[in-house]
């Protein structure tokens, strides 16, 4: 260092994506499950934001994944902050296993029948982020007594139990914005997450609804699918669909940076859309004419992007 110049380090990668809003948490659902401390290590090399770990019983969903002992052994393994999503009956039997494991957030479902403010008081005493989710056709009214007690809202977009099913973009509507009306009371560091379906064409509309939290699965562990390009793209379109509704409705993304190539009904457009990625080139769908159109997602048509370099 002597006689020259200490010069100012460019900033990281990881560091120029916090100056978005949205962040995307990791499942590892559809990771392979024989695997588990790779697929966190990878997720985090990728540049996931968190870390979302499905805990099943095979009682309150019919699937069984892993429990306290695994997210344990994963805490060493990664950096990243744990967030831990009890698809089980009686989280409140297993609560300090849990807490004992790392998790940084635990988030219980509001349906099951044993008494939930012990756990999120539980929670909450030990320093971490308590959270309550919700199935898709259950109310966010059924959260209101627990607000005060509560740090996340993680409203569920698929039923809960299984990894790749479709977005319910109705859900999405009715619940994410009111999520953040619920975690009014907490001026710092409430966030709404939306767990269920999300990936490149759903982001945009979570975004769009204010969710802090993205929970992406299936999309990320596709085989051959670059992981940290997936990440970076949801967490944009997410971001951007934010700006849209900050923006009255008009496209943020300067749309020199992208090209409309096609305008087709979605499922012309997905068809389209993997011919193209075969050969390497990403391909962005946006429903056209914004997110104010009311025509289902099905009977609308969808413009095809491409970026412009
Ligand atoms: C479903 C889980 C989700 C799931 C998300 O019960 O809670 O976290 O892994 O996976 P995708 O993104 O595939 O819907
Ligand atoms: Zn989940």
């Amino acid at each position: 260092m002597t006689g020259t110049r200490r010069r100012k380090k460019p900033p990281s990668p990881a560091k120029e994506i916090q100056l978005g809003r949205a962040r995307v948490a990791v499942s590892i659902l559809d990771a392979d499950l024989g695997n588990l401390a790779y697929a966190v290590r990878r997720a985090e090399k990728e540049g996931a934001d968190r870390i979302h770990l499905d805990v099943m019983d095979g009682h309150f969903v019919p699937n069984l994944t892993f429990g306290p002992r695994t997210i344990k052994a994963l805490r060493k393994r990664t950096k990243l902050p744990l967030d831990a999503h009890l698809m089980i009956a009686e989280p409140g039997r297993y609560i300090d296993q849990f807490l004992d494991a790392g998790c940084d957030s635990v988030t219980i479902h509001v349906e099951i029948e044993e008494p939930i403010e012990p756990t999120l008081r539980a929670i909450r005493a030990a320093g971490r982020a308590a959270g309550l989710s919700l199935r898709p056709m259950t109310p966010l009214s059924a959260l209101e007594p627990y607000r005060a007690l509560l740090d996340i809202v993680m409203v569920m977009t698929v039923e809960p139990g299984f990894g790749g099913q479709e977005f319910m973009a109705d859900v999405a509507r009715a619940k994410v914005l009111a999520a953040r009306d619920l975690l009014a009371h907490k001026l710092h560091g409430a966030e709404v997450h939306v767990d269920g379906g999300v990936n490149r064409e759903t982001a945009e509309l979570v975004g769009a609804l204010a969710a802090d939290v993205l929970v992406v699965g299936s999309a990320l562990w596709i085989p051959g699918r670059n992981m940290g390009r997936e990440i970076r793209l949801i967490r944009a379109l997410a971001d951007e669909g934010y700006q849209y509704v900050l923006n009255d409705g008009r496209p943020p993304i300067p749309r020199d940076r992208v090209i409309t190539f096609a305008t087709l009904p979605r499922h012309l457009a997905r068809t389209l859309q993997a011919e193209i990625e075969k050969v390497g080139i990403p391909v962005l769908l946006f429903r056209a004419g914004g997110l104010d159109v009311e025509e289902p997602d099905e009977t609308r048509d969808w413009d095809m992007l491409l970026p412009a370099s």
